[in-house]
């Protein structure tokens, strides 16, 4: 039977309603589809008695704070917003494993829900996790590949009930879901976004320094993807983004030697996360992301390269 994402929605807020009844809950909104729609469909359950949290960890795509103010404006949503920047540096500061990044992040998050919980008297937490979350984060028989932080990173003796009512969908469902909750075509048609955020597109220490760099360049890669795709010279990836790499390459700045960081572009094809192909963004779309990377961060990066490598063996995102 296909999807019916209308049908999905009045289920989904009569189920919210039997789970929280007259309790209060928080939900963890990052400006991405999941978060959002689960937002929605919380706001619309609960009403007053659903607050929408925005914790800025400084990890965040360039200009989403002011994105999600406006996003939660449009939808309606009672939103709290949490500038939690230095909070997150420190705690990252010296982690490079990418699975300690990940368990980092996640106790981070839920420690600072908890205190708004405390203050708002909520007794459940939102989460936009979906199908391929947790069966990728393991289980049972299935082997652990990525615990991604909206399951993984949840510590044991967390005292918030999880609301989680798109976790048995998919990423084209749950678009559908956005779309048929009256959400702008730019938020539920929007790229898929890690948890995590942008620490996880730094291989290795994810300084602020490296989230400034990274936030750019990521945020190059979308305007000159975009722009592409807008003027018909190539379809919309599923996901466009960059990541910077713990390779330090020789380069020419001016007449000087250069010794600079290397920045992976990446783009893929996919239908649900699980299977992914590299996409095939035009030679010219490259070297303009190329050329406006190496001229915008000069003084820290010198080469551009893309990743042309299927989902299987690699992953999507390099973490
Ligand atoms: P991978 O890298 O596992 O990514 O092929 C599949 C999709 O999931 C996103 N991703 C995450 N999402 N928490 C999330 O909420 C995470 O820890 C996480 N890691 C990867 C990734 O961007 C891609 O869309």
């Amino acid at each position: 039977m296909p999807f019916n994402p209308e049908k999905f929605v009045s289920q989904a807020i009569a189920d919210i309603k039997a789970q929280v009844g007259e309790g209060k809950a928080v939900i963890a909104v990052s400006g991405g589809v999941d978060s959002t729609v689960t937002a929605v469909l919380m706001g619309r359950a609960l009403g007053e008695n659903c607050v929408a949290v925005f914790v800025d960890t400084g990890y965040m795509r360039k200009n989403e704070p002011e994105t999600i103010r406006g996003v939660a404006k449009k939808a309606g949503i009672n939103l709290r917003f949490i500038d939690a920047k230095a909070e997150f540096y420190s705690a990252l500061e010296g982690v490079t494993d990418p699975e300690r990044k990940r368990k980092v992040i996640g106790e981070r998050f839920i420690r600072i829900f908890e205190k708004v919980a405390r203050e708002e008297k909520a007794k459940f937490l939102g989460q936009g996790t979906l199908a391929p979350d947790w069966i990728e984060s393991g289980s049972g028989l299935r082997a652990t590949i990525k615990s991604h932080h909206n399951v993984g990173g949840l510590p044991k003796d967390m005292d918030l009930k999880l609301v989680e009512p798109v976790r048995e969908l998919y990423k084209d469902e749950v678009r559908q879901v956005g779309k048929a909750l009256g959400l702008p075509a730019e938020v539920y048609g929007r790229q898929p976004f890690p948890g995590p955020g942008l620490a996880i597109r730094i291989m290795g220490e994810a300084t602020p320094e490296k989230a400034e760099i990274i936030r750019e360049a990521c945020a190059i890669v979308e305007e000159e993807v975009e722009k592409a795709a807008r003027e018909g010279r190539m379809e919309l990836p599923w996901q466009y983004f960059a990541v910077i790499l713990p390779v330090k390459s020789v380069g020419v700045l001016g007449d000087a030697r250069a010794y600079g960081c290397t920045v992976a572009v990446r783009a893929v094809e996919s239908v649900d996360c699980m299977t992914a192909k590299a996409s095939r963004i035009p030679p010219e779309v490259l070297e303009r992301v190329a050329d406006r990377i190496t001229r915008q961060l000069k003084h820290c990066v010198n080469r551009v390269v893309y990743d042309v490598t299927s989902k299987p063996p690699a992953t999507i995102e390099w973490e």
